[in-house]
């Protein structure tokens, strides 16, 4: 039988996405409605170390969903991967009446609480959020639709210059080891190509890419890059360099997108689904779920459990892979 809750922490945690306060404003509300206390808590797991507690309510969260970034500030903490940095946060949670937690956070942040959740016996419900939309069972994360809005803004700026001088641009966006960001802001850039880490098998990504441009006679083009790199293999410089080196016929030029991807004011799409997201988290609490991400699938609310969402490898759809490919003609 599930211990009834009375106050629940919040946190978010690892690198900001827009539509987190959103999120925590859904958890606040939500959690006030049925009259459970809530307490923030700043800087993520650091706050939870370091006892950086305030008291929530209604109005804490009043004129947040608009904005960017997260109110609770966050932090990637290292005190948290030790068991002392652990044994220390939960003691201040139970000193502080903390009955569960909401941890709003990527991979990094929910591989945390899932090992907390294994040491201490405390519910945790998280939330997926990050733009790098790489989190198992969720169609969405909380912040990728922002930042991909903004890379597309981004890059329609970079295709005038491109245009007018003839150059190859390769744009590298954020992901860390996954390529939906690069993927799906081609498709909707117009752009040539995607390099991304799920097609680097034994095909070389860029001879192919400017084997079609060739066929296709083009004169300009961009190119996003993933961020992601092994063995030194991978990123926008790399391939800029090989153009210089293989292909000086053509003019290349690199731009780096960088944290420009994760600011900005988060839009409708992801107000929504934060919205929904921090709703369900605490009916799920409430009907005694712990140590699950809630998710988006189809537009249905799914529980997923948080070893599942951060071990398994969430795929890229191939069918994106062949549109953009077809499109780029
Ligand atoms: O996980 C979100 C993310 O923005 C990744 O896309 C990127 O690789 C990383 O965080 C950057 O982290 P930091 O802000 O610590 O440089």
């Amino acid at each position: 039988m599930e211990k009834h809750i009375k106050t629940i922490g919040i946190l978010t945690s690892g690198g900001d996405s827009p539509g987190m306060n959103a999120a925590i404003r859904a958890v606040t509300r939500t959690a006030r409605f049925n009259n459970i206390n809530v307490i923030g808590i700043q800087r993520g797991y650091q706050g939870l170390i370091d006892k950086e507690f305030l008291k929530f309510t209604s109005s804490s969260v009043s004129n947040t969903i608009q904005r960017g970034g997260t109110i609770l500030k966050t932090a990637r903490c290292k005190d948290f991967m030790t068991p002392k940095g652990r044994k220390i946060a939960h003691e201040n949670m139970v000193e502080a009446g903390i009955d569960a937690l909401i941890v709003i956070g990527g991979n990094g942040s929910l591989t945390g609480a899932q090992q907390f959740a294994r040491e201490f016996d405390i519910p945790i419900i998280g939330l997926p959020g990050t733009i790098d939309n790489d989190l198992y069972g969720t169609d969405a994360t909380i912040g990728y639709d922002s930042a991909l809005n903004t890379i597309v803004e981004c890059v329609d700026k970079i295709r005038d210059t491109a245009n007018s001088h003839d150059r190859i641009f390769f744009i590298e966006v954020m992901g860390r080891d996954a390529g939906f960001l690069a993927q799906n802001s081609a498709i909707a850039s117009g752009a040539e190509a995607a390099i991304i880490p799920e097609s680097a098998t034994d095909v070389d990504q860029l001879a192919d890419f400017i084997e079609r441009g060739k066929r296709k006679s083009k004169n300009s083009a961009i190119v996003l890059v993933s961020e992601a790199q092994k063995d030194g293999v991978g990123g926008a410089f790399y391939y800029a360099e090989r153009v210089k080196k293989e292909y000086p016929q053509f003019d290349a030029r690199v731009t780096i997108l960088g944290h420009l991807q994760r600011g900005g004011t988060p839009s409708a799409y992801d107000r929504i689904l934060a919205s929904r997201m921090g709703y369900a988290a605490i009916e799920a609490l409430l009907e005694g779920q712990r140590n699950i991400m809630i998710g988006i699938k189809n537009d249905e609310i799914v529980y997923v459990p948080i070893s599942r969402a951060v071990k398994m490898n969430k795929p890229i759809n191939q069918e994106l892979i062949t549109v953009l490919n077809v499109l780029s003609m």
